[in-house]
Order: C-alpha cells, then structure tokens, then sequence
C-alpha cells in the first residue's frame, strides 16, 4: 500500500443528488484524511448512505466533484471505486447465502479467483481475519453464520481486496455490545494502518469512542464544519443532529393508575423450532403505566409478544384483557378489543410495502367508517385522515402514490406508531419501537408511548435497550429464559444491577 501522497483520501465538493426530486444530497463537502476514522452522522434519511453509495460508486452524482488522494475520480460504477480502491461494507449485505465464506470472498473478484487456489483463500481468510480480530470459520456456509460474523465476511473481503478507504454503513444496527467493541478495535487499527474509515452511524457513543472527526447531516445538507470528536459533547452532536435540544418529558407524580388491563398468568408459548421459550411467565399491566420488559433477545420476547398480539397460541396459561379472558381468541377479535401492537419488523409485519403511506395509516380501520361506506372505501377520507396523521407525526419523505417502503427507517416507524396509535386502545404493545432510529424519530417515537401512557393506555414495552427501557417504564420486568428473574422500579433501576439479572445473575430473594 503506497500512502505518501499528502493529499486528503477523499475531498467531496459541492455533492449533490436528487430522487424523485427529493435532494437526498444538497451541496455537501466532505473530506476524509488518510489514517482517520470518520463520523458520518445524521437522522435517518440525512443523505448518509446517499454520500456513501456516491462515494463508492454507485451512485452519480448530479453535481459536484470527487478527488481521491489528490485524482479527480469520476466514477460510472462500485467497480471503478474498487479500483481506486474505495471499499463499503453496505446495511444490508451482498453475501451468497449458500456459498461458504472462502467462495464469499472471491465472488466477484476474477482476478482473485485465477491467482489463488480455494486452499489458499481460505488460509488467507483465516489469517485477515485473526490479524484485525474478526475470526470467522472460512469453510462455514453463510446462512450458518449470525449477522454479526456474516458482516465480518464483508470486512474480510475489503481487506483482502486491500480497500485503502473503508465505509462502513450503520455497521452496529445488528451487532451486539461486544461486537460493536471488537470492531471498533478492528477500525482503530486500521486507521492506524494508514487506511481511512468512514463509519455510519446515529449512536452518539459509538462515535465519540471511536471516531476522530465527525461530519453531521441533516435533511441534506452538511451542518456546520466538520468537528474534532474529542471537542464535542454528546449533547452538543444530537443538537447539530436534530437542529434542536432534546426534552424527554418527564411523569407528573400525582397521576394516578387505574385498574390491571392486561393480566397475564403462568403463560407457556413456544419458539419456531417447538421449544418452549416462554416458560411461565406472569405479570400485570395496568391502565397508565408502561411495564418494560428488559432481556437480552433470544429469552422469549417474540413469543411473549406474539402470544399477547394472538399471532401465536400459548401451550399453557391465560391472557385476559379487562379481566376477560382471550387467550384463545383471533388477531382481529383482539384489535377489536383494543389491542395495539408495534412489531419489531415494520415491513414484514406491520406495514403493506407496496401501498403508499396514506393507505397503510388506513389499513387497520378500513372496516369502520369514515373510511367505508356499506361495502365502499372512501378514497378521500383515506387521504384526508392520512395528511393529517402525516402532518402531526412529522412522517416525512411522503409524496403522492410513493410505496411506503421507500421511506426511511424511522418514518417508516412513525407511520406504524401513528397508525397504531389512532385507534382506541386499552393496551398497547411495542416491540423495541425504537431499533435502528436516529436521535430525533427516537424522541418522536418515545414521545408517542409517554403520550399514550398518560391518555390510560396500558403499555409493555418489550425492548433490548436499556436506555430505552429506563427512560420510560414505570416499572421493569427483566426476562430471562423464558421467565421473569426479576423487577426493578424505575427509580431503583440502575443498569448495573440490571446487566447482571438479563446475564441471568438471578438475585437471592428473600
Ligand atoms: N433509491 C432511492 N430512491 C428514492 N429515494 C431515495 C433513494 N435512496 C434514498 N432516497 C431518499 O433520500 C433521502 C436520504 O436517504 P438516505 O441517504 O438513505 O438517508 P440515511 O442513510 O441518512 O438514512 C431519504 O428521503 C430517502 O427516502
Ligand atoms: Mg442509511
């Protein structure tokens, strides 16, 4: 690798570009140096994996001008970025499920493939990826790995290609704790190498641990210069985020709660494979309050969320909604009675992909009126309810007949939230409402489950983040294999002693 030039890695000026008349980019610059790790932050649907995609080539630009190491590039596609050796490890990854690792790494790449033998890919693969700790079996198939070692193969691949400039999008969204800390060591050390990083992401931590310099973006455009990481605080980068300071809002003590709502008793459901993975559970959610349930995934959070939303019948135990008991009843019977539920996966289960956004905030009403009249939709009605709902729940990126699903994350989820929440509820579940959300559709988000809360609304909020779960339950209930190992009430919830009961150091009780 040859890095004497002294010029930046990359010097972006003026970038812009459009869908659809949506300027996804607006007039940014953007300069990476050599050896550095550099933040690229911002609210979903900022413009981050536009620049990136641009950068790496697959996208063009509609203006502006791109210099790597000094060249003027103009890139016609990610092959041509590749060879100027510009590398980026996609959100969503470009693997072949039912190829191995070693295979993986060559796909693509014929040249690789002509001047190495599969022994010596696989011996390389192996060897990458002991040096920057990112291990992975290179005989292993893809679909046997997890997401987070699945997203190592993409790393190995643009090291053994040799990338010089790494992008790295949103590359935390699905690895757990540890694994965000192994690769930021590993991003560390390759900035130190000489490479430069450029590292996605909207988790204020995350980039004060491990970027140098951080760019923000919002609705576009790049907010102010560039900063140093070290010189700004948490605080200080959410508000160039957002554009403003955020205001969580905090319980009036004096309110009162109301009755159970939603009783729960000795509930037993099992997982996809057959075995019981909610293994007696009970519990009691009452009208204004929200009842967290913390773990770490995999303890039964899906099967409890789907046993309560009817998608799923328990082997043994009750529900019962205002003391009535629907263990045995339908999904629809259950959001007649006034259950609500926020899933995890917003296009697989709560969103109709291909309808556009009014539709889809029509979607669980569509019996009733005003939406239909006898057996008639009412397309304006639709329309109306909808541009209402759009406007109060800042859903943004909505334009006339666009699907839904080319909004961004986390207006996708405040289409659903918004949706959810028009309808009359008594209980309402949400199923980490927040995963994947930039500070400000966080807030919004949260704001929404308070609002709910305090309107009576009896509210589980079943979530993997602790942040989360401290800051709006009432009280916590942590899940661990299946049973409830413990429960905190917010005051007395420190995270510490709550790591510990979701690692399963269950308490001695007296
Ligand atoms: N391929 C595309 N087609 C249409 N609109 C897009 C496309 N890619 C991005 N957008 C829009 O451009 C804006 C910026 O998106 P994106 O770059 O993905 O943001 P981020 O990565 O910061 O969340 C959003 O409004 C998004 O809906
Ligand atoms: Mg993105």
């Amino acid at each position: 690798m040859t890095l004497r030039s002294e010029s930046p890695a990359l010097d972006l000026r003026g970038i812009s570009k459009a869908f659809y008349g949506v300027k996804a980019n607006d007039d940014v610059d953007f300069e990476l140096r050599q050896g550095e790790v550099h933040a690229l932050l911002g609210e979903n649907g900022a413009g981050k994996s536009t620049l990136c995609s641009i950068i790496a080539g697959l996208y063009r630009p509609d203006t502006g001008t791109m210099h790597v190491y000094g060249e003027p590039a103009h890139f016609r596609s990610p092959k041509d970025a590749f060879a100027a050796g510009i590398g980026m490890v996609y959100q969503h990854f470009r693997l072949v499920n039912n190829l191995t690792v070693a295979e993986n790494m060559v796909l693509g790449n014929a040249d690789l493939r002509m001047r190495y033998s599969d022994v010596d890919i696989e011996r390389q693969t192996h060897e990458i990826g002991n040096r920057y700790g990112l291990p992975v079996d290179p005989q292993a198939r893809i679909w046997q790995l997890s997401v987070g070692e699945q997203q190592r193969v993409e790393i190995l691949k643009q090291l053994q290609r040799n990338a010089r400039i790494l992008i790295l999008d949103e590359p935390t969204a699905v690895l757990t704790p540890q694994e965000s800390d192994q690769l930021f060591r590993t991003v560390r050390q390759m900035a130190d190498e000489g490479r430069a990083v450029i590292l996605v992401s909207h988790k204020l931590h995350e980039i004060k641990q491990v970027s140098d310099r951080v760019t923000v973006l919002r609705h576009g455009r790049r907010v102010g210069e560039p900063v140093a990481t070290a010189d700004a605080t948490p605080r200080e980068l959410a508000a160039m985020m957002v554009g403003h300071d955020l205001v969580l809002p905090t319980r009036d003590p004096n309110e009162h709660l109301g009755d159970v709502v939603l009783s729960i008793q000795d509930l037993r459901v099992r997982n996809d494979r057959g075995l019981e993975a909610v293994r007696g559970v009970s519990l009691d959610v009452r009208r204004g309050e929200i009842v967290g349930i913390a773990g770490v995934a995999g303890n039964g959070q899906r099967e409890l969320a789907y046993a309560i939303a009817g998608l799923r019948r328990p082997v043994a135990g009750t529900i019962a909604l205002d003391g009535v008991d629907i263990t045995g009843t339908s999904v629809t019977s259950r959001i007649a009675r006034g259950i609500g539920y926020v899933p995890q996966n917003r296009l697989g289960m709560g969103l109709a992909p291909g309808l556009t956004t009014e539709e889809n905030l029509g979607l669980k009403a569509y019996r009733k009126p005003p939406f239909s009249r006898g057996p008639f939709l009412v397309p304006k009605t639709f329309k109306d309810v909808g541009a209402q709902l759009i406007d109060e729940y800042d859903i943004r990126g909505v334009r006339p007949g666009l699907p839904i699903r080319l909004l961004s994350g986390g207006n996708l989820q405040k289409a659903l939230i918004a949706r959810e929440v028009t309808q009359q509820h008594s209980v309402l579940v949400a199923r980490s409402p927040t995963r994947g959300l930039d500070v400000g559709a966080t807030g919004a988000v949260r704001n929404l489950l308070l609002r709910e809360r305090d309107g009576g609304v009896g509210v589980l909020l079943i979530s993997e983040d602790l942040d989360e779960l401290l800051a709006l339950s009432d009280r916590l209930l942590v899940l661990f294999e299946g049973r409830i190992v413990g429960e905190l009430t917010s005051d007395e919830a420190d995270p510490a002693r709550l790591g510990l009961l979701m690692a399963g150091h269950v308490e001695e009780t007296a």
